[in-house]
């Protein structure tokens, strides 16, 4: 479904991806993690074009991604969930959900209404629909940028620390929320800290670091088994796992 060819990204002269090649197969959900400032970030940015390449290819679903592709499209295809969910404070959580599908022509209002209540009701936060993100608890707005997201009826999720601004209470909700997706067969890229999740959940984990993959394998090769003392070291660092 994606591939990915030897991509590098330099900000100023700060080199941040140096060579990254990845393959992300129907189904995979695949986990990314490293420390701060790896480039975990930029690679998800880099894969939508919100942060083009300098060098090497993204190929999503047999086209190149590059400047002169349908982005439009192409993001339409790729949905992507932020840390801080970026919705829009001036409009209620229906308004938001309904959005882009209705603004690209892929649903009329009504369906886009009719849609979105279901999800709502799926997740339990019908009761919320005409009030605004900041009546929301932070668990709540994530939930809501999820299936905000999975309105456009993207093929692939792409997910940026997506509890880190969460208080611990609420990072299950938007846990569960991620796995019943991904029971429904949704293909996902997973930047996390949360290494409880990522360790039960990725079919594959990808280990960053200095802007390079140093290792990949599945979670319980990454976790059970790290070869590379730069993981090694990460996963002695980290807490939970
Ligand atoms: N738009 C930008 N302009 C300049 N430098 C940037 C930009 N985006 C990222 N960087 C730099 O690139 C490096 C990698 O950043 P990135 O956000 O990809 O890291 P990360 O692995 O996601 O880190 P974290 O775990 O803290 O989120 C950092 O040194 C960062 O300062
Ligand atoms: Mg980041």
């Amino acid at each position: 479904m994606l591939e990915i060819k030897n991509i590098k990204k330099s900000f100023s002269k700060k080199r941040v991806l140096k060579g990254i090649s990845l393959t992300v197969e129907k189904g995979d959900i695949i986990g990314i993690i490293g420390p701060s400032g790896c480039g975990k970030s930029t690679l998800l940015r880099a894969i939508n074009y919100l942060a083009p390449p300098d060098d090497g290819s993204i190929v999503f679903e047999g086209n190149k991604i590059e400047a002169k592709s349908n982005l439009i499209s192409i993001r339409r295809k790729i949905g992507m969930v932020f840390q801080q969910f970026n919705l829009f404070e001036n409009m209620t959580i229906l308004e938001n959900i309904i959005l882009s599908p209705v603004e690209t022509g892929i649903m009329t209002k009504n369906e886009a209404i009719k849609e979105a209540k279901q999800f709502l009701k799926k997740i339990d936060l019908i009761d919320k629909k005409d009030f605004y993100p900041s009546q929301l608890s932070g668990g709540q707005k994530q939930r809501i940028a999820i299936i905000r997201s999975l309105m456009m009826k993207p093929e692939l999720m792409l997910f940026d620390e997506p509890t880190s601004a969460l208080d611990p209470e609420m990072i299950g909700e938007v846990t569960n929320l991620m796995r019943e997706i991904a029971n429904e067969g949704m293909t996902m890229i997973v930047v996390s800290h949360e290494m409880n999740f990522i360790k039960n959940f990725c079919t594959k984990v990808i280990f960053m670091e200095g802007g390079k993959i140093l290792e990949e394998g599945t979670s319980n090769e990454i976790f059970n088994s790290p070869k590379c003392e730069a993981l090694k070291n990460f996963l002695s660092k980290v807490e939970n796992i």
